[in-house]
């Protein structure tokens, strides 16, 4: 038997003004487009803004439904829009940013599983890492180099083949 052992780096700022420009000028692009969320079941409005390999910006924003289940991220709106408006064009980056009446917006939120799966086939379909920038309205920023280091042991195209 051997232990193995999964470790990944990531760079915290204390805020945005520690950012270069291009940073936080996404961040604060994915702070404003959490009003365009429809979250009147969570109260919980998620941004997500992408910054294209061809210079092009893309936001999402969460969508819920009455039938709860139906309801989509802001993080795969995002990545459904980018596919059809710019097909085969790589993501930079993406910076996610959060707001609602009854949360504190003070600190980063990172994607739930199914957007890590989802921004994992995306990254690989493209062949180009997708950097997060997470954060909420204030407080500290976390930058992640790749997405698929957020799904270790991730299942992908390659069992199926
Ligand atoms: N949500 C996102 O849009 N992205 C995330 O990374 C986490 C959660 C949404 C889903 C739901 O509409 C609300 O936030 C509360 O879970």
């Amino acid at each position: 038997m051997k232990q193995s052992k999964i470790e990944f780096e990531y760079e915290v700022y204390n805020d945005i003004g520690e950012l270069n420009e291009e940073d936080a000028w996404l961040l604060n692009e994915a702070r404003s487009v959490t009003e365009q969320a429809y979250a009147p079941y969570s109260n919980f409005n998620v941004g997500a803004v992408a910054m294209l390999a061809n210079g092009e910006v893309v936001a999402g924003t969460n969508q819920e439904n009455a039938s709860y289940p139906v309801g989509i991220c802001a993080e795969r709106v995002l990545l459904g829009t980018a596919a059809n408006l710019h097909p085969n064009v790589a993501i930079k980056t993406i910076a996610i940013s959060y707001n609602g009446d009854e949360v504190k917006s003070d600190h980063p939120i990172s994607p739930c599983g199914m957007c890590r799966q989802a921004l994992l086939e995306y990254e690989t379909r493209l062949k180009q890492p997708i950097r997060l920038i997470l954060g909420g309205m204030e407080g500290k920023v976390y930058i992640i180099k790749s997405a698929e280091l957020l799904l270790p042991f991730a299942f992908t195209s390659t069992e199926l083949k």
